[in-house]
């Protein structure tokens, strides 16, 4: 890949990233060093009823757990983050930490921001708004998917408006994240499958993102790599250390690449599956993001061309036109092999709401940075009869 003398952009990554098999051990030092004292948990109450996981961090904390707030719901939501910030307050918190997937570590950004702005997080949607620093925040992902614990970004659900509210601001970035294979282990094969294919899609479309650069796209490239090697071990075989800790860093990786380099259409469509009809982020990203590669490929196949390399695909003696279908085909091989679904119909859309979807998608902020011009309805439309 050639970039241009006019090659321009800034990065912005704040966050400490610690990994290691065991090292969520590791709380107590990690909030020493960012001078919190009393550290409330965010989480889910299936991870603190049926895993070892927020027991564990509570013991990690020692004297320094302030209380554990388990109201996160999948793809959070106003009244959770209003409430876990009231919750927070009420303990005196001075810290915060994340344990769970993207709905958890989502949810404390914006306790985060609600403790230390005050109103409803509703008051402060919006981009680059925020002047202070936050409440400090550590996260403990145990999905390896979303990369949430490197990004600006927080996806919010507003149940009443079937819509999904997004706020972009680096002072939510995470200060560090606790990547830790053992707490991953127990995340079941088709939960372990769609979040690999959210970090897989945040890899491919921040690489062929219009705000990409060469390092967005040396950790995207290293991404794809990872994922191509290890996704399916770590869905067929849930207690393999390596492949969980392969996903992990991979997730972390396709995280840091998409927070400066911006997603695409994939997301755009996703989001709105998602928001209108409940199906899982990643769920929502697999069975999309064959179909966009395909529609985007006769702008971006030179690019596709890398992913499929990075994904081990011979592509020698074909053309850029012919390696970027490669491509595509070998994502939806891959994703179909893991187990996941390839149609919108089978997670219940109805085709009566693609054009509803259609029209919703072009108001998502993703859609702008596609590589390839798609803020077109009818375009959209197509894509989405595609993936029906
Ligand atoms: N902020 C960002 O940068 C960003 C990026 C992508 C996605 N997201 C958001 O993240 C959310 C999706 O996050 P997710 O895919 O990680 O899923 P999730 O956090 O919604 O979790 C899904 C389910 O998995 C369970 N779970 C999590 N870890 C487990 C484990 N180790 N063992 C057993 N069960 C476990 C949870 O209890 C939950 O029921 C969506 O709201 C999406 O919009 C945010
Ligand atoms: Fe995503």
């Amino acid at each position: 890949m050639r970039y241009g003398a006019d090659l321009s952009f800034s990065l912005y990554q704040p966050t400490r990233v610690v990994f290691g098999d065991g090292v969520s051990s590791e709380l107590a030092i990690e909030c020493k060093r960012l001078g919190v004292e009393r550290a409330v948990i965010v989480t889910d109450a299936f991870l603190r009823e049926k895993t070892d996981v927020v027991a564990r961090a509570e013991k990690a904390l020692g004297g320094r757990l302030a209380g554990v707030f388990e109201g996160v719901i999948p793809d959070t939501g106003v009244e959770v983050i209003d409430a876990g910030a009231a919750f927070a307050r009420a303990q005196g918190a001075d810290g915060l930490i994340s344990v769970g997937g993207g709905s958890a570590i989502d949810t404390a950004k914006g306790m985060a921001i609600v403790l230390t702005e005050g109103g409803s997080i509703r008051d402060h949607q919006g981009s680059m708004r925020l002047q202070r620093r936050q409440t400090p925040h550590l996260a403990v992902p145990t999905t390896a998917g979303t990369g949430s614990e490197v990004t600006s970004y927080i996806v919010v659900k507003d149940q009443a408006r079937h819509e999904k509210m997004h706020f972009m601001e680096e002072r939510v970035i995470p200060d560090a994240a606790l990547l830790d294979p053992s707490v991953t282990l127990g995340l079941p094969p088709r939960l372990t499958a769609a979040t690999g294919a959210d970090a897989l899609t945040h890899a491919i479309e921040a690489y062929t993102a219009l705000n990409s650069n060469p390092i967005t796209d040396a950790q995207a490239l290293g991404a794809i790599r990872l994922i191509g090697e290890s996704l399916a071990r770590a869905v067929a075989h849930g207690d393999d250390k390596a492949a969980r800790g392969q996903m992990l860093i991979a997730a972390n990786l396709a995280g840091m690449a998409f927070n400066a380099a911006g997603v695409g259409l994939v997301h755009a469509m996703a989001h709105v599956i998602g928001a209108r009809h409940n199906v899982h982020h990643g769920t929502a990203n697999a069975i999309c993001l064959p179909h966009v590669m395909r529609w985007n490929n006769d702008e971006l196949s030179a690019r596709y061309r890398e992913v499929a390399l990075a994904l081990g695909v011979d592509v020698r003696g074909l053309g850029d036109e012919a390696a970027g279908l490669a491509a595509a085909d070998r994502v939806a091989k891959l994703l179909a092999e893991v187990g996941l679904p390839s149609h919108l119909r089978e997670v219940g859309v109805p085709e009566s709401d693609l054009a509803a979807c259609a029209e919703g998608s072009l108001s998502d902020g993703a859609i702008v940075f596609n590589g390839k011009f798609a803020a077109d309805q009818e375009l959209v439309l197509g894509v989405y009869q595609n993936a029906y």
